[in-house]
């Protein structure tokens, strides 16, 4: 059994973003998961963009967890994670041209989990190209499709891929065919046949087989056998499905409640959040301290080298937003939290954190559920000194942070009520401040 990180005993932990995604997770999860045994993805797919920067070389993942990198920890994609079969492979082939190649001892996946096809991809994009107004933004990776078959009764899972004749035969191609062919149509796509759905899994499936498994019962033993377990979420809480920005969400629900049914295995433990020290979004939906196109938010942008991970897109920067955390906190259960990115704000004289939403004369401290109010509710801010000219590049010790970083810590934790545990000043592993002793 591995060594806790601060002397740490829970023996399960689950790390998720509290914002819009691209919190730091990646980095945060490769730089804990040398205290636990296993890492286990439960919910998205390869929409992720997640980033690792090891000994200077940098490691991008979209659907492995990220605890690839550690030799000694086995890695799990859930039952609750999309899986699109040949981007996985193209995946694991990138890991392995950089020194990180996997074996079947260390990669898990489970036979439950769905699969994402070439027909799910182009609906996705197609849908997206017809929306004049309303579009979500998507990564365009084939993920609302894909769980939409999930829910409906007409998906495959990774376990089919032990019988492809049998998926030919079988019950949901006829029913996958008839609901895909119809929305094509519509949308202008050429109709497609049982042998579209199948073209090229034969080719991977027997690379990919000695993969799968029941997942679940596998970390049931590890659980059984006094393995530790981390839990490593995608995406962001605003973007859950069902306490996001609905409908500008993702497919799936990213907050820790979907642990369990997202891996096969309960298990009670710590709860980290990781949240920016500023906010970000890519893709449409409101976000009330949205500052594109300013001076702030360029600088947030530019300093924060803010471009999306999986697209490449612009990503939208403003100023951290205690509405949206103080919802987030009480939704997920939040020990504790990491706060990221805060070098990003070295270069600033002033920093700002939205403290409520103003709309028809009234103030919100609580989160205005009605999308449509949070779209055109002002942020309130309250402005604090900023530490210009003290870097935190280098910073590893919590008497090095400057007093200023430490007061607009302080302030987030006393308006949060909950405790920051780390600070993170750099995408390396190493680039990051433990706060406290011994609190969990
Ligand atoms: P994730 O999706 O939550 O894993 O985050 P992403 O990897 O998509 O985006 C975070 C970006 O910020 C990546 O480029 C990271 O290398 C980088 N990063 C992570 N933590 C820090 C930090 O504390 N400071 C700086 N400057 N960059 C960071
Ligand atoms: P990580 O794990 C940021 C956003 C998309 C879009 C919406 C729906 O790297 O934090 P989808 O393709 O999921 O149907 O798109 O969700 N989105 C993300 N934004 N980080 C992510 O993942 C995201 N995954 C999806 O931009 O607005
Ligand atoms: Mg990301």
């Amino acid at each position: 059994m591995k060594e806790k990180k601060d002397g740490r005993h829970e023996q399960a932990l689950t790390v998720f973003g509290c914002q819009w995604g691209d919190e730091g997770k990646g980095k945060l999860v490769d730089w804990l998961a040398d205290s636990y045994d296993v890492v286990v993805r439960f919910q998205g797919g390869h929409n992720a963009g997640h980033t690792l920067v090891v000994d200077g070389k940098t490691v991008k993942l979209n659907v492995l967890p990220s605890g690839v990198v550690r030799k000694d920890c086995v890695n799990v994609v859930g039952n609750g994670v999309v899986v699109d079969p040949f981007a996985l492979v193209e995946e694991m082939g990138r890991l392995e041209d950089l020194g990180y190649g996997l074996d079947s001892e260390r990669l898990r996946l489970s036979e439950r989990a769905h699969m994402i096809l070439p027909v799910h991809v182009e609906l996705d994009c197609a849908r997206e190209l017809q929306a004049e107004k309303g579009k979500i933004g998507t990564t365009g990776r084939g993920i609302g499709p894909a769980y939409e078959d999930k829910v409906g009764r007409r998906g495959f899972r990774l376990g089919d891929l032990r019988d492809i004749g049998g998926m030919r035969a079988d019950v949901r191609m006829r029913s996958l065919l008839w609901h895909h062919n119809a929305l094509r149509v519509s949308l202008g796509l050429a109709e497609v046949g049982e042998d579209f759905i199948l073209e090229g899994l034969a080719g991977i499936s027997e690379l990919l087989l000695p993969y799968v498994g029941d997942v679940s019962r596998e970390l049931g033993a590890w659980r059984s056998g006094g393995k530790s377990v981390l839990f490593e979420g995608a995406q962001g809480a605003m973007l859950d499905m069902d306490y996001g920005t609905y409908p500008y969400v993702t497919s799936s629900n990213t907050l820790p409640g979907q642990v369990a049914t997202g891996s096969g295995l309960f298990m009670e433990g710590y709860v980290l959040g990781v949240a920016k020290a500023y906010t970000t979004r890519v893709g449409s939906g409101p976000m009330v301290s949205d500052l594109s196109g300013t001076g702030e938010g360029i600088m947030l942008r530019d300093r924060g080298e803010e471009y999306g991970t999986v697209t490449g897109r612009e990503r939208r920067c403003g100023w951290f937003d205690l509405v949206q955390m103080r919802h987030v906190c009480q939704l997920g259960g939040v020990d504790g939290l990491a706060l990221t990115k805060l070098d990003v704000l070295d270069g600033f004289d002033e920093i700002y954190v939205c403290e409520a939403y103003e709309h028809g004369g009234e103030r919100f401290y609580e989160m205005p559920l009605d999308v449509r109010v949070q779209e055109v509710a002002k942020p309130v801010w309250r402005k604090f000194s900023g530490w210009k000219g003290k870097s935190h590049v280098g910073v590893r010790r919590r008497e090095d942070v400057a007093s200023e970083a430490l007061s607009y810590v302080s302030y987030l934790e006393e308006a949060l009520e909950v405790s920051i545990e780390f600070l993170s000043v750099g995408a390396s592993r190493d680039a990051t401040i433990v706060m406290k002793d011994l609190t969990f």
